[in-house]
């Protein structure tokens, strides 16, 4: 039963209730094309006519920050479009006298329990897919081989899109940190094996935050079966600010990404570094991503 979830902390328990089958859900999905329309008819203000750029959300990899920064952007100035930025213009039509959206979207992401909160309060404005699927996912998250909808809006003609990768072990550790509470080596070690077999059979559990980064960017588990790149050019964080600043130049923008991390807060529960993990924990994680590592050409970590 998706909503089944007792062991969600945080936020992702009040998704669960919200989104995942518990209720109605008659008035939360729309269908493939009107949502399709829908993103349409809203690209033309973002990208002012000239070059389509389109941000493609890496669950973990810094997209928050990505997405801050286009939303500070005047309404038709916008640097690029992105689910996201579509999401939270549903949530500011709906919710009358916010003017200023990257406003709006940094004061509700300055904690995991506002975020959760604004995201119960405005469920209808966010989109589920696939619609009758077990673990959905946020579209944003959401890989194209998993949906039409989201492949078709990464096949847009004429438009460039681009994303974050990163380290998988770290992003591996900012996304438990997110879903667990556990902060011991050992305590992490046996929670993190429990977690990576779960998601032998369920890829896309937690919103899909453990999913491979190779799946969105290539739409597939292993990039040598890959015969589309849906991701064109892809930034790492490792190297953001800079990476950022300069595909942003590229088309034409002045646009940089904001100081602070708008979601440090979120896993400050737990300062345990990646070296502090165990060897046990680094290997599984490391088997579990190995088509991240060689897709992105990331070292093997030592353990
Ligand atoms: C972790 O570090 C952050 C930032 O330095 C700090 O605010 C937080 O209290 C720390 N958490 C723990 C559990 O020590
Ligand atoms: C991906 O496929 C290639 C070629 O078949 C293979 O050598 C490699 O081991 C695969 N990677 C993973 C992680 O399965």
């Amino acid at each position: 039963m998706a909503c089944a979830c007792a062991v969600c902390v945080a936020w992702f328990s009040l998704l669960a209730a919200a989104a995942q089958d518990c209720g109605s859900e008659s008035d939360v999905e729309m269908s493939g094309v009107n949502f399709l329309q829908m993103n349409a008819a809203s690209l033309a203000p973002a990208t002012q006519g000239e070059q389509c750029l389109r941000f493609m959300h890496i669950p973990k990899t810094g997209g928050t920050s990505i997405d801050s920064a286009n939303m500070h952007l005047p309404a038709g100035q916008r640097a690029f479009d992105s689910l996201m930025l579509e999401t939270f213009l549903r949530v500011q039509a709906h919710t009358g006298g916010v003017e200023d959206l990257g406003q709006l979207y940094d004061d509700v992401h300055h904690g995991v329990l506002t975020y959760g909160i604004f995201m119960a309060e405005h469920m209808s404005d966010y989109r589920w897919l696939p619609e009758d699927a077990e673990d959905k996912c946020e579209d944003l998250h959401t890989p194209p081989s998993r949906s039409s909808d989201i492949a078709l809006y990464y096949q847009e003609p004429g438009c460039t899109n681009f994303c974050v990768v990163r380290e998988p072990l770290a992003r591996f550790f900012s996304a438990f940190k997110m879903t667990n509470q556990e902060c011991d080596p050992l305590s992490i070690e046996s929670k993190a094996l429990e977690l990576l077999s779960q998601l032998n059979s369920r890829p896309y559990l937690s919103d899909c935050f453990f999913m491979p980064q190779v799946l969105s960017v290539y739409g597939v588990f292993n990039k040598s079966s890959a015969t589309h790149q849906y991701c064109h050019r892809i930034l790492h964080t490792e190297n953001l600010d800079r990476e950022f600043a300069d595909l942003m130049k590229e088309f034409g923008h002045e646009l940089q990404l904001p100081a602070d991390d708008l979601m440090s807060t979120w896993t400050d529960h737990c300062n345990i570094t990646l070296d502090e993990l165990t060897p046990t924990t680094k290997a599984a994680v490391y088997e579990k991503y190995k088509a991240d590592y060689e897709a992105f050409g990331y070292p093997k970590p030592s353990f």
